[in-house]
């Protein structure tokens, strides 16, 4: 028997970076992301004869596997130990998953694969026969084992405040994701590691105060469906996060002189026509932007342009 489940990657408009807990991923700030249902990672279990548990790379068709590494493949097995504990399940199990998408640069492959894994594991004990230990939520338990992953059990639009994630609504459901994907080349600093380095940073000092006021003004901007300001808070927001890690001790970055340029070209392309996608970055140097539905026009007229100046 095996058992599978599929969880979505999201993109955080307002971000998560910085715990109050690392070992259970409380952040030190909320944060909002949008679902980006067409990235998705798929998990199956199969109880194993093995004396533990093990991991192996899923084969599917139009899914990527690359090997996990060592310490990948640790943290993952260590969440399923965590579900099985909270169902009381002995029995052990060979877990395989796959992408559709390159995991590791930028693209939140971890929130995607631990709210695939919490949802498969649920599934798996469920059917079975055991029950949960207590009521805890999915997205609560999945935040332990990555906290951008809580934010994937809620579609389109997703609010994490401390312990767990929830539902928010929003308009704006239907926004085209498009990503300038420039580099596939797995990041040098993890994003756990990103957590810890910006404390380092001066720049961490009233970090927190600006993403919970930037939070409520872009929940407001969307409400009053004010696109150019949620465009304004979305971008000094992606960039203040990176001026954390380019600020840090030791300092590093995400951004590329062709990261930079085109979100230097996106900004231009927004002056001269007051009108364009949101544009944000989170911890690889690809670039996301999302269009409202009804911005077809503006948005072949820029991925025209982006073709012409970088061959993208
Ligand atoms: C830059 O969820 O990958 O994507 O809790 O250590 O697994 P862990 O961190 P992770 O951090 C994601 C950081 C980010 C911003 C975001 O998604 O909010």
């Amino acid at each position: 028997m095996i058992y599978t489940a599929q969880a979505p990657s999201n993109i955080a408009l307002i971000k998560y970076m910085g715990k109050l807990d690392f070992e259970e991923n409380i952040p030190t700030n909320s944060s909002l992301s949008f679902s980006l249902p067409h990235f998705v990672t798929q998990v199956n279990l199969e109880l194993s004869t093995e004396q533990s548990d093990s991991w192996e790379p899923l084969k599917k068709e139009n899914f990527l596997n690359p090997e996990l590494s060592l310490s990948g493949q640790q943290r993952f097995l260590k969440h399923l130990q965590r579900m099985k504990l909270h169902f009381d399940v002995q029995e052990n199990f060979k877990v395989s998953s796959a992408s559709n998408f390159s995991s590791d640069c930028g693209l939140a492959s971890s929130a995607s694969s631990f709210a695939a894994l919490t949802l498969c594991c649920e599934k798996a004990f469920r059917q079975m026969g055991y029950t949960p230990r207590d009521l805890t939520s999915m997205n609560r338990l999945s935040r332990k084992g990555s906290g951008s992953s809580c934010r994937s059990f809620f579609e389109p639009w997703s609010l994490w405040s401390g312990l767990e994630a929830h539902s928010i609504e929003l308009p704006y459901h239907d926004m085209v994701h498009e990503i300038v994907f420039l580099d596939s080349q797995k990041k040098q600093v993890s994003s756990g590691e990103a957590h810890r380095r910006v404390f380092t940073s001066p720049n961490f000092q009233g970090r927190v105060e600006r993403a919970e006021q930037r939070l409520n003004q872009l929940i407001e901007s969307f409400l009053s469906q004010n696109w150019k300001m949620a465009y304004e808070l979305v971008l000094n927001e992606f960039k203040d996060m990176h001026q954390l890690f380019e600020t840090s001790q030791p300092a590093f970055s995400y951004r590329t002189e062709t990261s930079q340029a085109v979100t230097d070209f996106v900004e231009k392309f927004w002056n001269q026509e007051n009108d364009g996608p949101l544009v944000t970055m989170d911890a690889g140097p690809n670039i996301h932007l999302l269009f409202r539905k009804d911005q077809s026009a503006i948005k072949e007229k820029l991925m025209a342009q982006l073709h012409v100046r970088f061959g993208l």
